[in-house]
This record gives C-alpha cells, structure tokens and sequence, in this order.
C-alpha cells in the first residue's frame, strides 16, 4: 500500500525517466524494492489504489534534507544563464514615497514570455538527459508556464506538448504554437489537463514539467530572488532587504523566493488574491488546504491547491500573508504604468499592491518589528496582460497621486 498522501507527494518527475519506467514495469512490491534501493524512499501503488485513473503514480515522503537549498539555486542560475534574461530591479521614486520605504521592484514582466515562469521551466528542461529531451516534453497549463515550457523545448530543440483547456485566451494558444509547441485541448478543468498529459506522457515517454510543485522549478524561480538579493547587496554597498513580498499561485515562486532570501535575512511575506488564498489558509493550519479559486483579475494566482513541496518551504520561512483585491489591483497595475512606465499583469501587481497599502509595514510593527522596514523587495512576477483590460483599469483608475 501506498503511504497516505497528507505525508506523501507525488514524484513521477522526481525520479529519473529510466528508473520510473524499469518501475512501471514491474509489480508495485518489486518495485517498491527497485526504487528504494536506488535511495527513493519511495512505494509503489499498486494498480487498483492508483489515481487519478491512467496517471502512473509513486510517492515518498519528504525528508527535510531534501529540499532545495541556496546551492541549488545558485546552480539553477548557472545552468540558466544565458537562456533567460537577468531583468532589472528597478527603482520608482514616486512609489516609493507612497509606500513609505524603499521598494526594490524585480523586473520580471521584462523576463522571456513576460514572466518569471521562463526560468523554472528552463531549469527543469535543462536538468533532463539529452535522451529524455529526445521524448520531448510535456505539460499542462493555461497560463504563462504553457509559453515558458514551450520556450524552454525550443531554446534545447526538442519537441513540447502543451495540454491546455478548451476554453484557453486565444492569445495564449498562439503563443505557445508561436515557440514551436504542439497545443492540445483537453477539458476545462486543471485535472482533465493533467490526467490527459499524464497518459498521454505514458504513452510517448515524454518528460512532465511540473508548473509549479517540483524542486527544479523551485530552484528556477528562486533564481529571480537570489539575483534581486545579490544586485541590493551590491548597489547599497553590502546591505540586504528588510522585508520580501511575493506573489502566490501554487507556491513555487515564493519556495524558490524563501531559499534564496534566507541567508540575507529578509523576511518573506505571501500574497494572494482574496478568495484565492490557498497559501494563507494552508499555513494557517499547517497542511495543504483545497480552495477552490473565487473571481479574481490575478489570473495567475488561482490555483485550487498549493505544491506541497512549497507549502513544506513556506511553513519553515514565510513569517506573514496577504490578501488583495481587485481594487489593490488595479489600483497598483496603474500606478506602477503611470510612475514607472512600466507595464505588469495584474497578479504581477499583487505584490506592489500590498507595498503601496501599507499593510506591510503595519504588519511587521505588530510582529514586534521596532523600527519600520527600510528597504523591501517586491516582485513583479510578469507582463502578459490583454490591452484592453489595461485600457479598462485606466479608466477605473483615472488619476492615481
Ligand atoms: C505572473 C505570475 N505571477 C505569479 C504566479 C504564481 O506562481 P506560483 O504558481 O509559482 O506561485 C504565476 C503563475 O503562473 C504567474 O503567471
């Protein structure tokens, strides 16, 4: 039998190809046996305990040794380099002085594929053996990890496959065709995506990358923070953030944000659209909480669940949550455009919403914080935001001061 999944997460990806298939082919006790020989402390279900139906699924329980450390991310940022942008930190002293700190804005909107999600799925895809990369790979996604997979396959010319809903934004799909990724539709909810991308990975032997519940693409993303936390050290002659905001989906920015943050101190703090706020809630109650996701502008952060691995890194550091509105929103994508020049989606602007509120600052004067943050980092997660939305919330927030 296979270990309770409250204790366990799934690894299909965890393992390498070769071992998982040598495992597919036998019993799930041989199995069993193969894989923990091989140092996975890993079961095998066997077929009639399986799910969802089709998925071939294994899991282990976490140990804390194996989370991904600053080592990992520092190695994500050199195996990257070069196929991803290092974007600016940008300073905008007008927000600034609305926020009452300085804020240290990471230009991820101006990442490839205007988001950081480039990076993860660059990280993953380069991790795998030239042979796995010759099975091409796969993915399920509606949003900017669909474009990001598609861009990583092409930079390492090998085929991706991008399951996507039937009812996917049309400009996403051409985007991913528009990298060289085969799209197809399946189903409008995330778990018909996944459970076609997994047969249909069983079927071609294709590598799945995860969107956001795995150590690469934890490691990938960190590679955003760890480059902020770097450039502020260097710009202010060797001094760190006080405080880190992060937007959340399924957590995987913000474990990655968490790793590279920790040796600078900063304090890492979540943020999620109201309604939507499966972080906040899991690490409440210090397990994985399913909210099904409310209406939200943040297209980007309604994930019904969080990664586990994520939540793991998130319960050990993250010192505080968030929640914004489409108001905070809009409000923050616009004052960002008009003081910065610079244009965000809206979960790109959840972050800067929570600076220029000051909830923040409130928020670490309760936690005992003597003196207000000075400096905070905040992440502008990505860019890729219809024209005419921007046009509606310019008009909804016609003179931001
Ligand atoms: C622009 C943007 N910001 C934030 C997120 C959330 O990232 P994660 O799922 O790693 O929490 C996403 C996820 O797709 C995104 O596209």
């Amino acid at each position: 039998m296979g270990i309770g999944l409250s204790e366990a997460r799934a690894v299909l990806d965890d393992l390498p190809a070769e071992l998982l298939s040598s495992a597919n082919r036998l019993d799930a006790e041989e199995a069993t046996r193969v894989l923990t020989e091989a140092g996975a402390d890993a079961e095998v279900l066997r077929p009639e305990d399986r799910r969802p139906r089709g998925a071939r699924l294994c899991y282990r329980s976490l140990p804390m040794t194996e989370l991904p450390s600053v080592d990992d991310v520092r190695a994500a940022a050199e195996r990257i380099a070069g196929r991803v942008h290092r974007t600016p930190v940008l300073r905008v002293e007008a927000l600034d002085a609305l926020a009452g700190a300085e804020l240290w804005l990471k230009a991820e909107n101006l990442q490839r594929i205007g988001a950081f999600k480039a990076r993860g799925a660059m990280h993953a895809v380069g991790h795998l053996s030239e042979a796995e990369r010759a099975r091409g790979v796969i993915t399920f996604s509606s949003g900017n990890h669909a474009q990001a997979v598609a861009l990583a396959a092409r930079s390492y010319g090998c085929a991706a496959t991008i399951v996507m809903p039937t009812d996917a934004p049309r400009i996403k799909v051409a985007g991913v065709r528009a990298l060289g990724g085969e799209v197809i539709f399946a189903g409008t909810t995330s778990d018909e995506r996944r459970t076609v991308a997994l047969e249909l990975a069983e079927k071609s032997g294709a590598a799945v990358i995860q969107p956001f519940d795995h150590p690469q693409i934890v490691a990938g993303a960190g590679t955003a923070t760890l480059e902020l936390c770097d450039e502020v050290a260097e710009r202010t002659g060797g001094e760190h953030l006080d405080a880190l905001l992060v937007p959340v989906g399924g957590g995987g920015l913000i474990a990655g944000a968490c790793i590279a943050a920790a040796p600078t101190g900063a304090e890492v703090y979540s943020v999620e659209p109201h309604g939507c706020d499966a972080m906040a809630r899991s690490l409440e109650v210090g397990h994985r909480v399913p909210v099904p996701p409310g209406p939200t502008l943040a297209d980007g952060l309604k994930p019904t669940m969080v990664g586990e691995l994520n939540l793991e890194i998130a319960r050990r550091h993250v010192k505080g949550s968030f929640r914004v509105d489409d108001a905070q929103l809009g409000d923050a994508l616009v004052r960002l455009l008009v003081h910065g020049k610079v244009l965000v989606e809206p979960s790109g602007a959840a972050a800067l919403a929570i600076a220029l509120g000051g909830q923040l600052i409130a928020a670490m004067a309760q936690r005992g914080r003597s003196e207000p943050p000075r400096r905070i980092g905040v992440i502008l997660s990505g860019g890729n935001v219809d024209p005419r939305l921007v046009a509606r919330l310019l008009a909804e927030h016609p003179e931001p001061v």
